[in-house]
């Protein structure tokens, strides 16, 4: 079976003041009944797959073990990072504590704030990209590019893509600048990556071996010297804390020459702004996304979200904003503007 590997550690500050630093985005119900990550957790379940790992923070410990069993999945195992160091540190950790039970698990990486709309079309995929993991290829899932985003990873295909196997992959190139990804863009040959692996970790671990061997020693440490508690496993902070801070991305992705790429075109969101939000959320006939106490009148192209019990929001006239109430909190912004929130979480930070 493939044993998920649910991030869950990040922070989501562009979702200010709906994510906060002690309730991140992905256990919040932003599209849909559940949260993000019980819908992940949830993705990745029944037929084909064993229960998850899931690697978080300290304060999200609970969080994580409520959501799941309200979801109906049982974890395997939960994974306390010491400090955040990045999704490179976790994976690996993730890929030690696996293959110290079973020297042939195959893992599946996975993001817990995603939107995949289509399970049983995800699932199917990451079935059809399993023997090419089983031979030793880390396998990434493409997503046909819209727009020239510089907040993903983009991936060249080396080859034909298929749609029941993974295509060959010639280059990962994380987090371009502008003229690059427009570029990647209009060249046709490149997707997105998802931000999901498919790979043995045995596999996984050789690539780390290979491209930033100076995490394994701290990473290792920290697995071996973990610590039981309640049912949670702590890493050891002494250990932890030799490790760099570095995304799976740029400390392996990028170096790696074992990638393949299974694309997969059934619907895949990043929720990592308001933008993305609003595209997400049924909209109304004139482009207007809507959550809670909320009325309008003459607005277009708008995200109004009343987050707050008994806060009523009321837009006149306005177009392609966002405006989302908390009891503590409003955010005001042009929709444009969705990538300067976490400039807003800088200067509040600063602020104290
Ligand atoms: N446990 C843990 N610890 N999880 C973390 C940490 C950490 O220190 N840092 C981030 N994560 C989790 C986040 O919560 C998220 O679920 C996932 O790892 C990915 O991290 P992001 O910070 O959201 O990455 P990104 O969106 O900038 O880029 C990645 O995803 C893109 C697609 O969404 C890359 O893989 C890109 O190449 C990709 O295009
Ligand atoms: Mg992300």
């Amino acid at each position: 079976a493939i044993t998920p590997v649910l991030l869950c550690g990040g922070s989501g500050t562009r979702l200010w003041p709906l994510s906060r630093k002690s309730y991140p985005k992905q256990f919040v119900p932003l599209v849909g009944d559940n949260t993000l990550f019980q819908q992940a957790a949830r993705r990745l379940s029944g037929k084909g797959f064993a229960a998850p790992v899931v690697i978080t923070a300290s304060d999200f410990r609970f969080i994580v073990t409520e959501q799941l069993a309200a979801a109906g999945v049982d974890p395997g195992a939960v994974l306390i990072e010491p400090q955040p160091r990045n999704t490179a540190p976790a994976i690996l950790a993730a890929a030690l504590h696996l293959a110290a039970h079973d020297d042939a698990a195959m893992m599946l990486v996975a993001p817990s704030d995603h939107v995949v709309p289509d399970a049983a079309a995800f699932r199917a995929a990451v079935l059809a990209a399993r023997p090419a993991a089983e031979a030793g290829q880390i396998v990434t899932f493409g997503i046909l590019p819209t727009r020239p985003e510089t907040g993903y990873g983009w991936l060249e295909l080396g080859g034909e893509p298929a749609a029941d196997r993974p295509a060959p992959l010639r280059r990962f190139v994380e987090k371009p600048d502008a003229p690059t990804a427009a570029r990647m863009l209009s060249s046709g040959n490149f997707l997105w990556n998802a931000g999901i692996f498919l790979m043995s970790a045995r596999t996984v671990i050789a690539a780390f071996e290979a491209h930033a061997p100076d995490l394994i020693d701290p990473v290792a440490g920290a697995v071996e010297k973990a610590r039981a508690d309640l049912g949670f496993l702590r890493l050891d902070p002494v250990a932890w804390s030799g490790a760099r801070d570095v995304s799976v991305d740029y400390a392996i992705m990028e170096k790696a020459a074992n990638l393949a790429v299974m694309p997969y075109a059934d619907g895949w969101s990043d929720l990592g702004d308001w933008d993305a939000v609003w595209r997400e959320t049924g909209q109304d006939d004139k482009g207007n996304a809507t959550h809670g106490a909320v009325t309008l009148i003459d607005c277009a192209g708008s995200l109004l979200r009343s987050e707050a019990e008994g806060v009523e929001l009321v837009g006149i006239g306005v177009e392609n904003l966002i405006a989302v109430a908390m009891p503590d909190a409003v955010l005001v912004a042009d929709r444009s503007r969705a990538q300067d929130v976490k400039q807003a979480v800088a200067a509040l930070k600063a602020r104290g």
